[in-house]
């Protein structure tokens, strides 16, 4: 059969405009990929740098006893960050964050939903050891905040993982861990915006308590969900009833059961 003209150049047309689209989608594809790595890069760097001062800083008392500084360690752009209270003597050794028995805790349950320290991103609200592992003083953990507070900013993950009490009263003050622990807050604040955070037991803590450690374990296997429902635009009520906020403002409770 014969094509008619016209219809021939319809059909050239048609082409060109397919071939040109392409195009335009292949260059946006690579111009995507590029600036995925270029900001990678610029992140990875302003974290090498906040790094480096971190390792300088003697801001509090802390820095005369304590070895070294921890700063944290994992993975710069984590969904999931977990928040624990400070470095203990291995820790504060070895320069790393839960590496001890709490530490081995932490592996395992990662492990049982299917995660590795790599794949996220592990820090404390003090950064130096204090002496003889006696808790952090709030004055500690305010002079150590605007390290912790930076890392946040850079990581922004899309949930923050309270480990124990002195993480939760640093993003969630007057609230109790007994009460809290494996609920999820979204709350705003000021200095590093809306995070969705969820509170657990601290390992050390829950290590050889036989109920608190299986409260743990059942806890932190809801974290995949947590994460989902975090990740859900807002939408949000107050669904764990149990669960009384002292101010009304400090943060809205969400169901991540469903
Ligand atoms: N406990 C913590 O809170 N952090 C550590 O890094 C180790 C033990």
């Amino acid at each position: 059969m014969k094509i008619q003209k016209p219809k021939l150049k319809q059909q050239l047309k048609a082409q060109r405009l397919i071939v040109k689209l392409f195009f335009i989608l292949k260059l946006s594809l690579q111009f995507l990929r590029f600036k995925f790595y270029l900001d990678l890069m610029i992140k990875q760097e302003q974290f090498n740098k906040l790094n480096e001062k971190m390792l300088l800083c003697s801001q509090c008392i802390l820095r005369e006893t304590c070895r070294t500084v921890v700063p944290g360690e994992g993975l710069i752009e984590a969904e999931i960050m977990f928040i624990g209270e400070g470095p203990g003597q291995k820790e504060d050794e070895l320069g790393r964050p839960f590496v001890g028995t709490a530490g081995k805790f932490l592996d395992e349950m990662l492990a049982s939903i299917n995660l590795k320290r790599e794949d996220v991103y592990i820090a404390n609200v003090v950064k130096c050891r204090p002496p003889g592992n006696r808790d952090p003083l709030p004055e500690e953990i305010e002079a150590c905040w605007p390290w912790l507070r930076e890392q946040i900013k850079i990581i922004n993950p899309k949930l923050i993982v309270l480990l124990g009490k002195h993480a939760l009263e640093k993003f969630l003050p007057g609230q109790k861990i007994s009460q809290i622990h494996g609920k999820a807050l979204r709350r705003y604040i000021p200095e590093i915006g809306t995070y969705v955070f969820y509170a657990l037991y601290h390992p050390a803590a829950a290590l050889y308590n036989g109920s608190m450690r299986e409260v743990l374990i059942s806890d932190f296997k809801k974290i995949p969900a947590v994460l989902k429902a975090a990740e859900k635009p807002i939408k949000i009520e107050n669904v764990n009833t149990n669960i009384k906020l002292k101010e009304n403002k400090q943060g809205i409770l969400f169901n991540f059961n469903e």
